[in-house]
């Protein structure tokens, strides 16, 4: 199959590597013409687990491209994949469709034969409608399927989530699309091929980020009352996830979600919702819970560190496993105690570059973990990155000014850390 993919993302890069290892032939277009610069030097444009090998096994093998043109990638496409952003309107949050607009009608003129356009970016309800009204608009003999083929994949396992997909959702009612998609994924032999109608499959992307969100605002708001009761947090968590119907994933309790998606997309749900004449409270409460943690994180750290204190912030990405710095609660919390004038110096295994360009030289940047912490009146912990838990604590108790540790996501052996003298603190248990 030709497949073009408009949009080399997060979400596009990883789609586009994986569908070149499934054997199709796989151009990726965008219109950053110093990403697809790069990407045809060999170079990789962003950090996601497991890509870079994929990605030079299938240039080498010439089943993937990297291009500019819309012509080049489209033309005898058998389905071509909308993967560009949707990013939140900075005044109403809602999800700003400009990217999508214009790559329907730059795409529309370069269909030949029977095509399928997906739109695999998160959508509001109804852009089906309007994608297909601009194709059809700027190219009304094409004959194509615009379906809804919304993306789950997960930051930092984008390339285990392509491979493993828990569901497939289509949204169309066209026999020929559904039989395309079939094919496209015939080797998915345990994966839950799921045909519903355009709408439903649009909805089904921001009710199962919303639900989500709103799993993760709940394990926070248990942290809070759990600091004050003498209970657990991840005590309390493993006990709930025992329960088939609740689940064990989502329940851990940190410095609230971030990144690209959560929150752009529960600000989307809701700005719907009011289109619609709907209330949605539990989605409001999650957003603007949510909203408060990082302000709430940051008089934690400085509450413990004292007046002039040297911060050592571990982890910047808004999760681990990704480069990623998009809304991420890190950020946000270095953003709080910089308006209080902290001092900062800050290492991420991967997200130096991607923090410097939004905090440029606010705060410092270490090379690595140890250069962060030497002289620090404290460590936080704001990133859940598996090698901070695999750090040489005991060096480390050697090396900082005050031996104070904030633990924003609970990856830490607090036990450890008090018996090398440490005050220790994390979410989801009273301090002591
Ligand atoms: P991104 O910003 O990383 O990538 C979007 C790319 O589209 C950019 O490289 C941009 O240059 C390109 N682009 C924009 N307009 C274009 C045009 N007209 N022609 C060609 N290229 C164009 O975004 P992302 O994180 O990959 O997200 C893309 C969409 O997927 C969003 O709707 C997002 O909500 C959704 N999504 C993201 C994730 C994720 O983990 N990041 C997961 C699921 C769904
Ligand atoms: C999320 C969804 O998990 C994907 O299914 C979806 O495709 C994607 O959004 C999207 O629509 O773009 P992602 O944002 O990459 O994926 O990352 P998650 O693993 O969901 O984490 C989101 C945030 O929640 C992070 O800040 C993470 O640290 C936090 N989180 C996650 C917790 O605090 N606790 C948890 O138990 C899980």
């Amino acid at each position: 199959m030709k497949i073009a993919i408009i949009g080399t993302g997060y979400v596009g890069l990883p789609s586009g590597v994986g569908f070149a290892e499934l054997g199709n032939d796989v151009y990726c277009i965008d219109n950053n013409v110093s990403k697809i610069n790069m990407l045809n030097k060999g170079i990789l444009t962003l950090y996601e687990n497991g890509l870079e090998e994929l990605f030079r096994h299938n240039v080498k093998e010439g089943r993937l491209h990297f291009t500019t043109s819309m012509s080049e990638g489209i033309k005898d496409a058998d389905l071509v994949i909308i993967a560009v952003g949707t990013p939140p309107h900075p005044i109403t949050k809602e999800a700003d469709l400009q990217y999508i607009e214009a790559a329907a009608q730059e795409l529309a003129p370069h269909l030949t034969g029977y095509t399928v356009v997906a739109t695999k970016s998160t959508v509001p309800v109804g852009t089906g409608d309007k994608v297909e009204a601009i194709i059809r608009k700027f190219n009304s003999k094409a004959d194509v399927d615009i379906i809804s083929l919304p993306e789950f994949l997960r930051e930092g396992f984008a390339i285990y989530d392509f491979f493993n997909p828990e569901r497939i959702v289509v949204g169309t009612d066209s026999e020929r699309a559904r039989q395309l998609i079939r094919d496209l994924y015939v080797s998915f032999k345990n994966t839950k091929l799921l045909f519903v109608n355009r709408k439903s499959s649009e909805t089904i992307k921001y009710a199962s980020n919303a639900f989500l969100a709103i799993k993760l605002n709940y394990i926070n708001e248990m942290a809070n009352f759990c600091e004050k009761s003498g209970a657990d947090i991840d005590e309390v968590a493993e006990g709930m996830g025992l329960d088939s119907r609740i689940g064990n994933k989502f329940l851990k309790a940190g410095p609230g979600y971030g990144g690209s998606c959560f929150p752009k997309d529960t600000n989307a749900m809701s700005y719907m919702a009011r289109q619609y004449g709907v209330t949605m409270p539990l989605i409001d409460t999650t957003i603007a819970e949510n909203d408060a943690r990082p302000a709430l994180m940051a008089q934690r750290i400085l509450s413990m560190a004292g007046n002039d204190a040297k911060i050592a912030v571990l982890g910047l990405a808004f999760k681990n496993g990704t480069d990623d710095c998009r809304t991420s609660p890190a950020i946000q919390i270095i953003e709080k105690m910089l308006e209080k004038k902290a001092n900062i110096i800050a290492y991420d295994p991967q997200a130096n570059i991607s923090a410097l360009k939004i905090l440029g030289n606010k705060i410092a940047y270490a090379d690595d973990a140890y250069g962060a912490v030497k002289d620090a009146d404290i460590i936080a912990v704001l990133t859940e990155w598996k090698e901070f838990a695999e750090l040489d604590w005991q060096k480390i108790s050697g090396m900082v000014k005050q031996k104070n540790i904030m633990d924003c996501r609970n990856i830490l052996d607090g036990n450890t850390l008090k018996e090398l003298g440490f005050k220790y603190r994390c979410i989801g248990q009273k301090p002591e």
